[in-house]
């Protein structure tokens, strides 16, 4: 066992925080969060109303700008977005290598990073003109590199980005119109689209945000810091269990439904199986997206006459487990990735292109990050310590001897 008194005499005093489970990393005033009372606020304002009363493109500026936009400078944020959906012809090439069954989120990530190439006089975090088109580049282009990155998938032709379109209209359209063809876009899908992203946009020092911090903290180019953060963001601990969850939840249905069956699987401690889309490091006591989002999947299935046996197995699972004494005694929840697939099914969005669409919510929230560390005063390159439980000195032994 490692002895933390001798480590301390010859290390000096070292706070060990592994996972950062009560370390600050940053003084933030973007986001407010009460783990314990399911309190979750961008920039002061609820997430409940929010959802209720903005499109994501406001809420993106609020994120952004740290105040509801005017009418005017909404316009003005729209029209900026609008100039720059189109990706570079030359970007087509990269789709035209990536294998066909290329995990969307790999391409997301290296697409982003490439942008770099593509905008080499843009990539001074000092500056704020070239950081300010930066951000409007990767807002603007984000749903057009995703969008791309199905459509390679499927071996569709492109949909290039129509500009008289809504950004969620523009997605919709880019992911589900082929050509020549009349495509409809429907106005719930449009709504219920908005809804996942704003309640995605931002989430304070999570993996993916605190990613992009560390890496922008070395004074890294915007591309570079926020594709960093789309591959943190991959991982199923984090934006990844939202396509491990439909999966899991798929696999109970496969398997008769028997979810009794899960949960106990779940609390064998000698099983490395977790419920996906259950337990959150923060919030001990319900997570106010997922509230968000099981109401509006109720309301959607409901509109759109939909009945999804996958919604009806995670209401049972959630109502299973959270009658267990073991997932009661650990406070875990339904997080926000239990019921957002079962809406981006309802969409008709593949499932490997869940954790792109979090991305795509999340993206405002990371740049809002990156945009707040550079104006600190404070701002020191990310470096954490160690404690170093290894042999401090061994003599060398020459390779014939060893
Ligand atoms: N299923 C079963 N048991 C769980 C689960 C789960 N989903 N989550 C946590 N536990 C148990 C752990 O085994 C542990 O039990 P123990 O105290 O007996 O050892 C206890 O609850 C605490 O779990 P930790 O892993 O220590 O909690 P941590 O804060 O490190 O992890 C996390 C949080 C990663 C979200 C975890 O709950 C998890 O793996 N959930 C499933 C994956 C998931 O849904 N991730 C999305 C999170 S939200 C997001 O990133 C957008």
């Amino acid at each position: 066992a490692l002895d933390i008194s001798k480590l301390r005499a010859e290390t000096g005093y070292i706070t060990l925080d592994e996972g950062y489970v009560n370390t600050g990393s940053a003084v933030s005033d973007i986001t407010y969060l009460d783990g314990e009372k399911g309190i979750l606020r961008y920039r002061g304002y609820s997430i409940e109303e929010l959802a209720a009363n903005c499109d994501f493109i406001e809420v993106s500026y609020l994120l952004l700008y740290g105040e509801l936009p005017s009418n005017e400078q909404l316009a003005n944020f729209r029209a900026a977005l609008r100039r720059h959906t189109m990706l570079h012809e030359d970007m087509r090439s990269f789709y035209n290598g990536f294998p066909r069954d290329a995990h969307p989120m790999a391409i997301l990530g290296s697409v982003v990073g490439a942008l770099s190439t593509f905008y080499q006089d843009y990539l001074d975090p000092k500056d704020p003109h070239q950081v300010e088109i930066s951000i409007h580049r990767l807002m603007a282009k984000l749903p057009t590199i995703a969008a791309f990155s199905y459509k390679k998938s499927i071996g569709q032709p492109f949909i290039y980005p129509l500009n008289k379109l809504s950004y969620c209209e523009n997605f919709l359209q880019m992911m589900f119109a082929v050509p020549s063809e009349p495509y409809e876009i429907d106005p719930d899908f449009v709504e219920a689209l908005n809804l996942l992203l704003i309640v995605h946009a931002d989430h304070e020092q999570n993996c993916s945000t605190s990613t992009v911090r560390m890496v922008g903290s070395s004074d890294a180019n915007l591309f570079a810091s926020i594709s960093a953060g789309i591959s943190a963001l991959w991982g199923p601990l984090h934006g990844g269990a939202n396509q491990a969850c439909v999966e899991m939840l798929e696999k109970i249905r496969e398997d008769g439904g028997n979810v009794g069956k899960y949960v106990d699987m779940a609390k064998d401690r000698n099983s490395s199986f977790r419920l996906m889309g259950f337990g959150h490091r923060v919030y001990k006591n319900f997570d106010p997206r997922a509230k968000i989002i099981k109401k509006s999947c109720d309301i959607l299935l409901k509109k759109l006459k939909i009945s999804d046996p996958i919604f009806e197995i995670a209401q049972e699972l959630e109502e299973v487990a959270l009658s267990d004494s073991y997932f009661v005694e650990r406070k875990l929840y339904p997080n926000v990735d239990f019921y957002s697939g079962v809406i981006y099914r309802a969409i008709g969005i593949p499932v490997q292109m869940f954790t792109v669409l979090f991305a795509m919510g999340r993206l405002p929230g990371w740049i809002s990050h990156w945009t707040e560390m550079h104006a600190s005063k404070n701002k020191r390159i990310s470096r954490p310590r160690q404690v170093y439980d290894g042999q401090t000195h061994r003599e060398f032994l020459p390779i014939e001897k060893r």
